[in-house]
């Protein structure tokens, strides 16, 4: 029986009636909190029972992408732990990396309350938070405690991804500075940056994927890459030892960047920035956000607003997401031959979901929603659909069924 499922998921969708970004925020400060004390005896048993309870662990699932390591394929999307306070914990729960953000250079509070809503007909959300973020600085003082596994724990590290956004104040033509100091503080302490130029909560944001735009964006990150080895100094405070060596390590190392974007774009406009990412040396593309459509929903009013979902403004994410996102990611596997590496996020809920993006074209993939609506044994039950899969199919490794459905 899930306890989850049964007990835990009706209290909070229907029993409490509570504000979901209340319900969030409550969450993400409980697992900061264990995070940050998992070195101190009862925190660390808490921490170790979660990673026996959630955790599936199998050679036949891990990988490694640009240099980093991945004990399997499915990883927290950008948007949950929007500060990186939790950071490494997310491996407790079975995933195996966590990307954190978006964080701005400035810190921002967000649209106005509520924005946050479920759409339990559909098995989706809406959203219009408009990175609400303490800024990137906090965010490097974070991750400076949370953000690496010690070295009693290293078997469990997972790779963490930082999600890089435009601060609100920030005008659009100076869109690539504002991107370039986030990414500079936050350098050291993730293992690979995503450009987000795909939320539609942060006005005009989406007009970055215009490739003029968006090339003078990757053209100054990708120069901080080359540079790095001379100029960037580490500038988090490393809490021992150990993890300066770690720091002195990741210093010296370029880090993979991807651009994360919109569902909602055409297939020409898909492609430029395709070709973008090539010219520029582009490590990937995450496909997809959330969407603006609010096609096909069985929804109609938003109960918190009373509004009819046709005039609430926000990205939609869950279940109605998946078959669009499952396109462009098809989309961008057969325009590239494959050759660029595809995150894809949006509508997972089971094994046959992430399978279906996986042999579309992905190599990793994210899930926000469906964790919600499915709970703490998602990864668990995803991984061990996934190896039944592999088997079904005669395959010996995750990294063979990327883009099956292609050949
Ligand atoms: C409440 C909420 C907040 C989000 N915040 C961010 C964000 O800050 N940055 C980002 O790149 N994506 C953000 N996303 C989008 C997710 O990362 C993901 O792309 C999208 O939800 C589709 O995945 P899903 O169907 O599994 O939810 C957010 C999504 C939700 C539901």
């Amino acid at each position: 029986m899930d306890l989850y499922l049964n007990f835990v998921r009706p209290l909070f969708f229907s029993g409490l009636k509570a504000d979901p970004e209340w319900m969030h925020n409550q969450f993400i400060g409980i697992l900061a909190n264990l995070s940050q004390r998992s070195q101190q005896p009862g925190f660390h048993w808490v921490c170790d029972r979660l990673y026996h309870s959630y955790n599936f662990d199998d050679p036949r699932l891990a990988q490694t992408l640009w240099g980093i390591r991945f004990r399997n394929p499915l990883g927290l999307a950008a948007g949950f732990d929007k500060n990186g306070e939790v950071g490494q914990l997310w491996g407790g729960f079975g995933f195996g990396f966590a990307e954190l953000g978006t964080a701005t250079w400035h810190a921002q509070s967000g649209n106005p309350k509520p924005r946050m809503f479920r759409l339990i007909d559909d098995a989706a959300s809406l959203n219009r938070m408009g990175f609400n973020n303490q800024g990137a600085a906090a965010m490097a003082g974070n991750l400076a405690r949370v953000g690496h596994a010690d070295n009693t724990t290293t078997d469990r590290a997972i790779a963490i991804g930082v999600n890089l956004g435009k601060s609100k104040i920030t005008e659009l033509d100076d869109a690539a500075e504002d991107y370039r100091q986030s990414f500079e503080q936050l350098h050291d302490f993730g293992d690979y940056f995503v450009v987000n130029v795909s939320s539609p909560n942060t006005p005009g944001l989406r007009s970055l994927q215009d490739p003029d735009r968006l090339a003078r964006i990757f053209d100054t990150l990708q120069t901080v890459n080359k540079t790095v080895n001379t100029t960037l100094k580490p500038n988090r405070q490393p809490a021992d030892d150990s993890a300066n060596s770690q720091l002195q390590a990741k210093c010296t190392q370029s880090k993979p960047i991807l651009v994360k974007i919109a569902p909602d774009l055409s297939w020409e406009a898909i492609d430029d920035v395709v070709n973008l990412a090539q010219q520029f040396d582009l490590a990937g593309i995450i496909a997809t956000n959330t969407t603006i459509s609010r096609d096909n929903l069985k929804t109609q009013t938003i109960a918190a607003t009373g509004k009819p979902i046709a005039d609430e403004a926000g990205g939609l994410a869950g279940a109605p997401l998946k078959a669009r996102s499952t396109e462009v990611i098809r989309h961008i596997y057969r325009t590239t031959n494959g050759t660029l590496p595809i995150i894809g996020v949006g509508g997972i809920f089971t094994a046959a979901d992430a399978w279906e993006k996986l042999t579309a074209g992905a190599s990793l993939l994210q899930v926000y929603t469906g964790w919600i609506y499915e709970g703490p044994n998602l990864a668990k039950r995803i991984m061990q659909g996934l190896l039944d899969r592999l088997d079904a199919h005669g395959l010996e490794r995750i990294d063979q069924a990327i883009g099956l459905d292609h050949r």
